[in-house]
């Protein structure tokens, strides 16, 4: 049976204090300030031999502690993540949370190809095993509809959406939302209601991890707007350039790109700046474009419920 965490019956401990895994300083110490914490201090480092030693310095004995550790290249993280959490645990803290802005593996949602590893569930399994609770910002739902069908603990999911409306709204005259998949169609269409705009959708076909193709809808009747690219992710920046390519062939100006997880690296950086007007995304995982705070979202979240699963629409 999975183990399910009580949702009422836990005391709320007095004290709250943060540790950030390497990376995560500056979001663990807003945090900090705006829901009332404090800063803990957290030693990870390398043995000689590549293995990780993780001490925590502080008093945790009947305290609240906030782990925060964005999970983009989640592999070098995951194993200092989950001692952090026994360490807390050893120590006495009274409830051990995860703060993760961007969630990994939950694009490995499906067994595709026999014998492939189902990636998204074994990560969630991992992350449940130690932490009472998990908040996290726009997790890649798509054929896993909730998180609670794969983590055990409690989750809180957020959504980035009203930021990335407010910066269209603030940044673009005459948006046109475009969305390069069907599986953007959740958040362009609420990014566009929101941002007052019309939107459309592309069907992509992956043809492997940067190859993509697109098909498009009928597109005249927004000719003379200004087409901004909207996605969960970018990653490889195959699908934003793909897309805008395609937007190019119909005769429309080079597009902005939006996206609520930056993973992309530099060479990817190169090819959209050619393909795009800009690129603006959050800081759920620090990166040169982020724009868009998740910040002041997160630490309010802290202080709310936090349910037993918690899928897209029940997200703040
Ligand atoms: C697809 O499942 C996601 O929503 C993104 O479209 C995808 O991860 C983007 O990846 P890339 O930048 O590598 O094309």
């Amino acid at each position: 049976m999975p183990r399910r965490i009580p949702t009422s019956s836990a005391s709320t401990p007095e004290r709250r204090l943060f540790l950030p895994l390497p990376g995560n300083e500056t979001l663990a110490a807003r945090l900090a300030e705006q829901s009332g914490g404090s800063m803990g201090v957290l030693e990870v480092r390398r043995f000689p031999d590549g293995e990780s030693y993780v001490r925590i310095h502080s008093d945790v004995a009947d305290a609240e502690v906030v782990a925060v550790c964005t999970l983009a290249r989640p592999d070098e993280k995951i194993l200092p993540l989950l001692f952090t959490a026994a360490a807390a645990r050893t120590a006495g803290a009274a409830r051990v949370r995860l703060v993760a802005p961007y969630l990994a593996y939950m694009r490995q949602d499906a067994v595709f190809h026999a014998g492939e590893a189902l990636s998204a569930a074994t990560f969630a399994g991992l992350v449940s095993d130690s932490f009472d609770d998990l908040v996290t910002v726009d997790p890649h739902l798509h054929r896993i509809h909730d998180l609670g069908d794969i983590y055990r603990c409690r989750t809180r999911v957020l959504q980035a959406a009203p930021l990335l409306a407010e910066w269209v709204t603030t940044h673009v005259e005459k948006p046109l939302l475009v969305g390069p998949d069907e599986e953007s169609e959740q958040w362009v269409a609420e990014i566009a209601a929101r941002a007052g705009a019309p939107h459309v959708v592309f069907a992509k076909v992956r043809h492997g991890d940067h190859d993509v193709r697109m098909t498009l809808p009928a597109l005249e009747r927004w000719r003379g707007l200004q087409p901004v690219l909207a996605d969960d992710i970018i990653s490889s920046g195959g699908t934003i350039c793909e897309a805008a390519a395609a937007l190019a062939e119909r005769g429309f100006a080079k597009p902005w790109a939006i996206a609520v997880h930056a993973l992309y690296d530099d060479a990817a950086a190169m090819k959209l700046t050619h393909a795009t007007a800009g690129v603006a995304t959050t800081d759920t995982v620090p990166h040169p474009s982020n724009a868009m705070s998740t910040a002041p979202l997160l630490a309010a979240t802290l202080d709310g419920p936090i349910n037993v699963s918690c899928g897209r629409t029940a997200g703040v």
